[in-house]
């Protein structure tokens, strides 16, 4: 590469540097024209005057389209009005391709045109900022387990079977028979855990939910750890200190990024482990003491999540759920069978749960039984009850939600702007 991106031209200042992007933006004063040039790393003004470049270039600048690709050359100069310290004194450019008219302009968009044309909404600021944001926070994710030693494994996305439940299935049609696309790669997870130790799965997860929330997407991404040997506390002390370094690095590493989506990082600053454990029952007398009609075996809802989120200032851990509520694989609490060894974790300030988890099932003849109390079909389960039969052992895990933490991080209203596409029950273009 002999050309500049916008991050390094501080490290050139008084030299001539070559820069190469999209017009983001252009106004004139007087005799000078100013060009806004925007190449994914940065934003820098460029100043393009009579005496410095030819008759040509300072035409173009005149009349350039926005979102031209051009190539910008210049003198790096030192701008302290500038964002970034920085701009170029031009003196001479090229259009590479002139742009037709842009769709998107300075003014308000409503949602619904902005999603139509998200794959020119991404060059925008503040997504270009969520984009970022959620790859550090995946990176935080994925390195937080490398370090740990946990092995990178991949679920398949075809599958013959459920894992979260047969409601939210997405059937495909498979050759002569039918294919479901993957809920959680849990299951798969647990075969990688009985042969590798601790391992976890970051994929696509897919779910035909027919609910317009600000928070379900029908395509989402997921990361889940899955360990052999581990039980219960410690499960949860892990997803504990997955928030807690997440948190940490998106303050320290995507500072800009929380500036440009104006995120109140005060909140985010008070997120340090340890955070509070509170049973599914001790939930439900907090909800009846804050007047929320709620019957115990009852599941939570958007609103009763987002009353106990609000309770406290950190993340919250619901433990103990009932055992009808919750997947088949679920093992019971020891001390109360009507209980499962579940976990989930809500993010404060209303944004609910971003984490499911819990101790699976670990005898055969407990899974076999769940199975048909579930009503799920056996013979596609069938692998799955062998790690059962050929060395069963404690074993636990959970799913972070990628983009319900982004969400959070960010401190945005909806689930739709942290993925790239995003997938909804009415949107599927573009
Ligand atoms: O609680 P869930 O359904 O748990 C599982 O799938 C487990 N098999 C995970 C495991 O133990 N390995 O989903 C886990 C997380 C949720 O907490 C939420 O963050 C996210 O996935 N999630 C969704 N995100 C966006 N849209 C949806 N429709 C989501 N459904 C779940
Ligand atoms: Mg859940």
């Amino acid at each position: 590469m002999n050309w500049l991106t916008v991050d390094k031209v501080h490290k050139f200042e008084g030299q001539q540097v070559e820069l190469r992007g999209w017009i983001a933006n252009r106004r004139s004063s007087g005799k000078i024209r100013f060009l806004h040039l925007r190449d994914g790393h940065g934003i820098i003004q460029c100043v393009v005057t009579k005496d410095q470049t030819s008759a040509e270039v300072f035409d173009l600048s005149d009349r350039i389209p926005y979102e031209s690709s051009v190539v910008i050359r210049g003198i790096a100069k030192k701008e302290p009005r500038s964002p970034i310290g920085y701009e170029i004194s031009v003196t001479d450019m090229e259009m590479l391709f002139e742009a037709e008219e842009y769709p998107i302009a300075k003014k308000d968009h409503g949602v619904g045109f902005l999603m139509d044309h998200r794959h020119l909404w991404l060059r925008s600021s503040k997504q270009h900022a969520l984009l970022k944001l959620r790859s550090q926070i995946t990176r935080t994710a994925r390195t937080f387990f490398d370090d740990l030693g946990f092995i990178s494994i991949e679920a398949p996305v075809l599958t013959p079977t459920a894992c979260e439940g047969t409601t939210s299935l997405f059937e495909v049609a498979y050759f002569d028979r039918s294919a479901y696309l993957t809920q959680s790669g849990q299951l798969y997870g647990e075969a990688a855990a009985m042969a590798l130790g601790q391992i976890y799965v970051h994929g696509p997860t897919f779910r035909a939910e027919k609910s317009k929330t600000r928070r379900h997407l029908t395509e989402f991404w997921m990361i889940e750890p899955e360990m052999a040997f581990w039980e219960f506390d410690e499960t949860i002390d892990l997803a504990e200190q997955l928030i807690g370094k997440i948190v940490e690095d998106s303050l320290e590493k995507s500072r800009d990024e929380l500036k440009i989506l104006e995120r109140d990082t005060s909140f985010l600053e008070k997120i340090k482990p340890p955070f509070p454990r509170i049973t599914y029952s001790e939930a439900v007398d907090l909800l009846k003491g804050k007047g929320v009609e709620f019957n115990w075996g009852d599941d939570f809802g958007a609103d009763e999540e987002s009353v106990l989120s609000e309770s406290f200032d950190k993340p919250l851990f619901v433990t103990r759920y009932p055992a009808d509520v919750k997947a088949f694989y679920m093992k019971r609490d020891p001390h109360d069978p009507r209980l499962a060894l579940a976990v989930d974790l809500l993010a404060p300030e209303g944004y609910g749960e971003i984490i499911g988890g819990g101790q699976r099932e670990d005898s055969l003849e407990q899974l076999e039984h769940r199975i048909e109390q579930h009503g799920l079909d056996r013979e596609p389960l069938q692998w799955y009850l062998d790690l059962r039969r050929y060395g069963s052992v404690p074993h636990a895990g959970f799913g972070l939600g990628i983009e319900r933490t982004v969400t959070w991080i960010a401190g945005i209203h909806h689930v739709r702007e942290t993925i790239p596409f995003p997938r909804l029950m009415d949107r599927l273009y573009p």
